[in-house]
């Protein structure tokens, strides 16, 4: 099963990719993940996202495309895999068809977690992510069992550099310009199903698995 999930930063991509890859057992490929994970390592790739990151901009598709074609194209990808902040931007979108459309595939499910504006500021500034792990963590519908720690790993979790609360302002701008676009694109395939993502977490999840088959 090949997943894409699409949604304005915050919606909940993450949270929700992290259970469809447990529950059928394909990887979660984040984007925005791998860019921090290069960032901690202190690569010069890790150095060029941050740059745009910090900002609320995009990192070029030239970066992008290629990092993700060579993680699809690996072994435990064989049976499906999820996306999850990937694809971004059209180019970035067809650029992931022409690589499937060469082995003679294409991706199964669009996933839209539709949250509207309002919510998303308040949700980017009450979270919490483990730079170590990756886990993230809400300080109200998540909290961390001991305040500030890492429930997996025992690391500090912090407020992403990106989720102060201007730089949110325009990671959503950057979304309505270029990423919803994506919304139309998977619908004319007609592989978009939208979920209402303002539900609780787990009728999230729920709603999901009613599309993709327990
Ligand atoms: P990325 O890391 O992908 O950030 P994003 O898309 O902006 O998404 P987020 O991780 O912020 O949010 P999410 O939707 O995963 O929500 P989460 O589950 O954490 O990208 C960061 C940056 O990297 C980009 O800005 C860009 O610069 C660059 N980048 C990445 N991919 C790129 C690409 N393809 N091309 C170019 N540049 C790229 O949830 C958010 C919070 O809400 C959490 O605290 C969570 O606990 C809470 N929450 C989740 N669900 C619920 C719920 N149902 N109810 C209440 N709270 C909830
Ligand atoms: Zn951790």
């Amino acid at each position: 099963m090949k997943i894409i999930m699409l949604g304005a930063p915050g919606a909940g991509k993450g949270t929700q990719a992290k259970q469809i890859a447990d529950k059928y057992s394909i990887p979660h490929i984040s984007t925005g993940d791998i860019f921090r994970a290069n960032l901690k390592a202190g690569t010069e790739l890790g150095k060029k996202a941050k740059e745009y990151m910090d900002q609320g901009l995009l990192v070029p598709d030239e970066l992008t495309c290629d990092l993700v074609m060579d993680r699809i194209g690996q072994d435990d990808c064989k049976n499906g895999f999820v996306l999850d902040g990937f694809p971004r931007t059209i180019p970035q979108a067809e650029a992931l068809d022409a690589a499937l459309a060469k082995i003679s595939q294409s991706m199964d499910y669009a996933i839209d977690v539709d949250v509207p504006d309002e919510n998303i500021v308040n949700r980017m500034s009450g979270r919490r992510a483990c730079l170590n792990c990756g886990a993230t963590y809400h300080i109200v519908s998540i909290p961390t069992k001991v305040e500030g720690v890492c429930d997996r790993c025992g690391n500090q979790v912090v407020l992403r550099d990106d989720d102060q609360p201007e730089t949110v302002k325009k990671r959503l701008d950057v979304y309505h310009e270029q990423t919803q676009p994506l919304i139309d694109y998977y619908k004319k395939q007609n592989i978009l199903k939208t979920v209402d993502g303002t539900q609780p977490m787990e009728k999230v999840f729920d709603a999901i698995v009613e599309i993709l088959g327990a």
